[in-house]
């Protein structure tokens, strides 16, 4: 097949290559073909981040490069990515705690909105230039990123809404879901409840008919918790988590959903009400340092465990895979019905102004570790 009818095909338009100067299909092999998206030009080079040394420092560890856009494999789609997630463990990436057999360079960043631009031969089978979609795959912190086509998402709309669903929100449910075996009236305490993880973990528990109770660091972060229905949100900058916990619930709660770690870890065990089980979604207060971890009581885990036949269950996304496409598209469905409040926290209550823009990453990171967030933060790319 010719450039020309080839182009024609897929744009849906004549004299293209003479009206516009852009970059022309770069390889025409039957297997892989790179088109322009309405006929704006791809530029030949893009804004990516990369990490050159493992420092769970991203500002120090991460650097913004300028580097060729990549072309598609014949499975593949060149993502314009229209906004970003930014992920607790974004940091604990750069650090190499991922996968310590990766060497910088490495590119960062998990979950991207955007456009497809390009595609190879075999993903045109199912997608078109101009589609919307979402994905979770490394790399996301660029202008444009490469994605295999079964790794992707269908959307209507290049939405934030979407962005928050692909981790936070898949993690809440599958997490629940599989390990949290909730039972209607059951207590369920969620940590950093009011993050992006963590307001998904409260209307996921509320839905299973649950009592909730939800931890947070400020008033304005009550008042959220108090509207997506956590029963009872605790500032625990305001009140002590401990002495709360033991007054208002004294038989202990039946769930934990906990992402903070060290102290709070701790307190949890210590709070759990007879078969009660422990989820480790996360240890956020340990990331920031060099180990990534802050001291547990450990030893006395396993009599704390066995006086009330409780249980610890730890939960890491990836090897859940195999339930992510229905529960991501089941949240999303809740989403569309507006039954499910996916929160997007852009950074328009930051005094420097909302995320926009590659560089904004590093301050949507600085925001999170400093506790400011409300629901998922996300950058905005191209607006
Ligand atoms: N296991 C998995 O597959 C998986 C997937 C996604 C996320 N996670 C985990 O879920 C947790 C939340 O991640 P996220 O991306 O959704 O972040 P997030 O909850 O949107 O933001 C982090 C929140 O953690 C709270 N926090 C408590 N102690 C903190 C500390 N010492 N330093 C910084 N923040 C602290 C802050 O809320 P307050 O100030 O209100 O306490 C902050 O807003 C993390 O532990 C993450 O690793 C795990």
């Amino acid at each position: 097949m010719s450039v020309s009818l080839l182009c024609n095909r897929v744009l849906g338009c004549r004299n293209a290559f003479h009206t516009f100067s852009r970059r022309f299909i770069i390889d025409m092999s039957y297997s892989q073909h790179f088109m322009d998206y309405k006929r704006s030009a791809i530029p030949s080079s893009m804004k990516k981040m990369m990490a050159t040394k493992r420092s769970p420092n991203f500002r120090e560890a991460v650097s913004v490069q300028i580097l060729p856009v990549p072309t598609p494999n014949d499975h593949e789609l060149l993502i314009r990515n229209r906004y970003v997630g930014i992920n607790a463990s974004d940091i604990n990436y750069s650090a190499g705690r991922y996968d310590p057999s990766v060497s910088p360079p490495f590119p960062v960043g998990f979950e991207g909105v955007g456009e497809v631009v390009a595609l190879g031969l075999s993903a045109s089978s199912r997608f078109a230039v101009g589609d919307t979609v979402g994905y979770l795959n490394d790399g996301a912190f660029a202008e444009y990123t490469l994605v295999s086509a079964g790794k992707v998402i269908p959307l209507k709309e290049p939405q934030p809404e979407a962005l928050a669903v692909i981790v936070s929100g898949a993690t809440a449910l599958i997490a629940l879901q599989r390990l949290g075996e909730l039972k209607h009236g059951e207590t369920v305490l969620v940590t950093a409840a009011a993050g992006g993880t963590g307001h998904f973990a409260v209307q996921f528990a509320k839905m299973a008919g649950c009592h909730v109770v939800g931890t947070c660091s400020s008033p304005e972060k009550v008042e959220f918790l108090k509207s997506i229905g956590c029963d009872r949100p605790i500032n625990y900058k305001e009140e002590d988590l401990a002495t709360t916990l033991r007054r208002e619930y004294p038989k202990g709660v039946d769930v934990v959903y906990e992402s903070v770690g060290g102290a709070v870890f701790d307190l949890a065990v210590n709070n759990l009400a007879q078969n009660g089980r422990l989820l480790v979604v996360g240890f956020i207060s340990g990331y920031q340092s060099e180990s990534g971890l802050q001291p547990v009581r450990g030893a006395t885990l396993p009599a704390k465990l066995l006086q009330k036949s409780a249980s610890v269950r730890g939960f890491f996304l990836p090897h859940f895979l195999s339930d992510y496409s229905e529960c991501v598209l089941k949240a999303m469905q809740m989403q569309e019905k507006g039954k499910l409040l996916c929160a997007i926290d852009d950074g328009q209550m930051d005094k420097e102004g909302r995320f926009v823009g590659l560089e904004s990453v590093y301050r949507a990171i600085d925001y999170m570790y400093a506790g400011k967030n409300q629901g998922k933060v996300v950058v905005e790319m191209n607006p």
